[in-house]
Parts: structure tokens; sequence; C-alpha cells
């Protein structure tokens, strides 16, 4: 069977949580910034397989550490076995991480390191509560889809979830009832915050509250600093654990290692993943050492976690991101990103905001005449037009209304500027 009758074969073969995603466009090859398609055509990788190429597809040093690796050992069973390369990496990450964070547990996934986070968390404080945001996505494990709050779907005929997690309102500037005061979106979401635990779930029940520092599938939504930093001081004050969900704000994307050195704020657990092995599977919860070794042993564990090929990939993906000098350039290229979509926002109504942190940029379509509400149609029609054109972009947000742009961080200017030509060409039509 050719890879056309395959691809026509999908809506019987795969779940339809695949099949009927968006666009489901078929690939034969892929190469730094770019997807070779089954048509023959190449396309611009705006959406870096959900965040994860943050080096680039198939970098020839993500290759060489997985294909030597891949000779010697393709799976350990980490504790029943050692391999080098998941010691290498726990080495390498306290230099990148915030907060002297210097203990590991590797796991295989985003969602695994979420429920890996929140079970530490649970464990040490013998405290049930956890704490989230509404529009936060932690994943789609039952303890990571408890938590999630982007979008009601993901949620829908799969109660009960996990008891004793309780939301609260993230600092949304832009979609608050005072676009103008971005501080006041932070008072009313703390407000929020105290009065659940003033109300509903005493602090001295409460294990952990877990916030992405950047919200992605929610909406690519940016909080003012003040609203971590409140968080973080009120953590600490009520001897609550702060977990940042660093899966999509990681490994660079925000000009930064992390979001946590962007905005200044130490959590005390960090679940992160997606762009640490640029492909190959892995996730980490990460924590200091004194906070991590009270987790109890054999409360947690893992048959692929620390894969030796995926640890490889993730020791060489730090390396490429530090030579190239990648967190420069997601800071000097993606502020010429969002100058350019600024640009495009001046230009045409129908963009309600434009906004982003390094190379986390998106626009949020709205209703041209207000430039308020969520104009996901047209979100669609022109994700559906720049892909005709040759630039892959994935929306998120609540209706699907906001287009992400997270290019690997090696994209060139040249690039951004014919990427921005594309999706000024697909808004005017
Ligand atoms: C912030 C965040 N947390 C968790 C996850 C879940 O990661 P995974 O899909 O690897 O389980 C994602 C995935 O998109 C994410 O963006």
């Amino acid at each position: 069977m050719s890879y056309e009758q395959l691809v026509n074969r999908r809506g019987k073969i795969l779940a339809p949580s695949f099949a009927q995603d968006w666009p489901n466009l078929p690939v034969v090859k892929a190469q730094g910034l770019y997807l070779y398609g089954l048509d023959g055509k190449r396309y611009m990788d705006f959406m870096s397989g959900f965040g994860v190429v943050n080096v680039g597809h198939n970098h020839p040093r993500v290759l060489k550490a997985a294909r030597e690796q891949l000779q010697k050992q393709i799976h350990g069973a980490v504790g029943a076995t050692l391999h080098e390369s998941v010691l290498r990496l726990a080495e390498m990450l306290p230099d990148i991480l915030p907060g002297r964070m210097d203990m590991f547990f590797f796991g295989s996934s985003g969602s695994e390191a979420v429920e890996g986070s929140i079970k530490l968390a649970r464990n040490i404080t013998k405290r049930p509560g956890i704490i989230a945001c509404t529009g936060a996505f932690h994943g789609r494990t039952y303890g990571a889809a408890s938590l999630t709050a982007s979008k009601a779907i993901y949620r829908t005929g799969l109660e009960p979830f996990l008891p004793s997690v309780y939301h609260i309102p993230f600092a949304d500037p832009y979609h608050s009832a005072h676009p103008d005061d971005p501080l006041q979106c932070v008072d009313e979401a703390l407000t929020a915050f105290r009065t659940t635990l003033d109300r509903i779930i005493a602090p001295s029940q409460v294990a952990a509250v877990i916030v992405e520092p950047i919200q992605g599938e929610g909406g690519y939504i940016i909080p003012p600093r003040k609203f971590l930093q409140e968080i973080r001081e009120i953590c600490t004050h009520e001897g609550m654990l702060l977990i940042f969900d660093e899966i999509q704000t990681g490994f660079g994307r925000t000009g930064e290692w992390f979001a946590a050195q962007a905005f200044h704020v130490t959590p005390d657990i960090m679940a992160i993943a997606k762009g640490i092995a640029s492909g190959f599977p892995l996730g980490a919860v990460c924590a200091r050492h004194e906070l991590m070794s009270r987790w109890e042993s054999a409360v947690h564990g893992t048959t692929f976690g620390g894969n030796p090929i995926s640890c490889a990939a993730a020791t060489a993906t730090i390396e490429i991101i530090r030579e190239e000098q990648l967190l420069e350039n997601a800071k000097k290229n993606g502020a010429y990103l969002l100058d350019r979509l600024q640009d495009l926002k001046k230009k045409y109504p129908i963009i309600g905001d434009a906004r982003g942190i390094g190379l986390m940029a998106a626009i949020e379509l709205t209703v041209p005449e207000t430039r308020r509400g969520s104009n996901a149609t047209t979100a669609k029609k022109v994700l559906t037009k720049a892909l005709a054109k040759g630039l892959l972009m994935y929306p998120c947000g609540l209706q699907g209304q906001t287009i992400r742009l997270i290019p690997p961080l090696i994209v060139t200017r040249a690039q951004i500027d014919q990427a921005i030509t594309i999706l000024s060409q697909s808004l005017r039509s």
C-alpha cells in the first residue's frame, strides 16, 4: 500500500482525535525549519511540532548523538540498570534551570512530567489540594487532565476527575474587563485566589499551585510579572509548593532557558518536556535536592522514562542551544517577529492583539468593528490559506481564534519576513 493510500485510510485506522485534527499534512521529510510534503511542496514549520523542535528538525548533532547511543543501547530501565546519557543529562540540567534545581525524575512526555510533579507535591507535603488556573493546559492523562481547564471539550465525558483540584483565574490582560490597565486583571485573579484559600480550601490542605508561566494551548496568554511574583509570595508564605509547567515555554522558547528566568520568578518544582530532546520522547520533574529527596522511594516509577537515546539527544540539544546562541536568536528575532506582527495589527483591524515573548508569539483574531470578541472562523481560513502558500501554523485559545507563531529558534529574519508576507496575504484574502 502506498503512502497516499495509507493517508486516505487515516479516518479508519487513527482515532478521531488524530484523524479529525487540522490539517493532517502528510510529510515525507523534515529538516531545519522545513517540512517536505507528500505533495512535493516545502512548508515553513511555524509550529515546531507543537513546540518541540527548538533546534530545528533533524539537527545533525542530535542525529549523531542519537545514532551513537543507538549503537550502544536502545532501552535502559533506570533504577534496575543505569546508563551514561541519563546521568550526563542530570548533571547538565542544573546549569540551565532556575533555582538550583539539581534532582530529577525522568518520564516520557509532558503529561507524565505533570503527573510526577503533583505526585511529588502530594507525597512530600501529605496534603491533598492542588490549585490550577482556568485556561491551563497540563496534558491528557487523568491527573494532568484534571488540572487542564483550557476547553471544556478536554474534560467532557471523562468525569470524575482527580479530587481536591481547584481552579483560580489566570491574569489575562487582553481578555480582562480593563485591557488598558493590565494590573487590574492581576488584582482580580489574586483576589479570587485568596477567596479560594479563605472559603474553599485552607492553605494547610494545599500541596501545590501549578501554573504555566505563559498559557500555551489556552491562547498564548502572557500574564503581568506581578501575577507570578505574588503567587510565589503567597505560596512561600502559606507553605504551598509552586509548580511551573514549562513544557511549552522551556528550552529557549522565550529567549531565556525557561520562562521562570524571563519573569524572575522561581518555582519549587518544574515540569519540562517538549523541547528537551528535539523530538525524542522525554520529560522530567525537576526540583532542588532538599525537596526531591523527600519523595519516598518506590512511590513513583517508570519503564521508558530517561530513555538512553532521548537523553543523548537532550544533552546534544542543550549544547546546540548554547553553541548556536539560540537564546540570543530567540530574543532578537522574537522581538523582530513581534514588531512585524504589530505592523500587521495596524494594517488589519481583524487582529485584536499581537503578543509574544521571544519566539513564542501569537495574533488573536477578533471582530474588526469592535476589536473585541473572538473570530475563530476567520482564523481557520487564514491558517488554511497560509498552509496553501507553504506556511504551517497552529491555532490555540478557547475557540481557536488565536494563531501561534512558534518557529524553531534557528529561524532567520529572512524566513520571518517570508512568513509575514504569507500571513499578510492570507489575512488580506
Ligand atoms: C504546557 C503544557 N503542559 C503539558 C502538555 C502535555 O504534554 P504531552 O502532550 O507531551 O503529554 C502540553 C502539551 O501541549 C503543554 O503545552
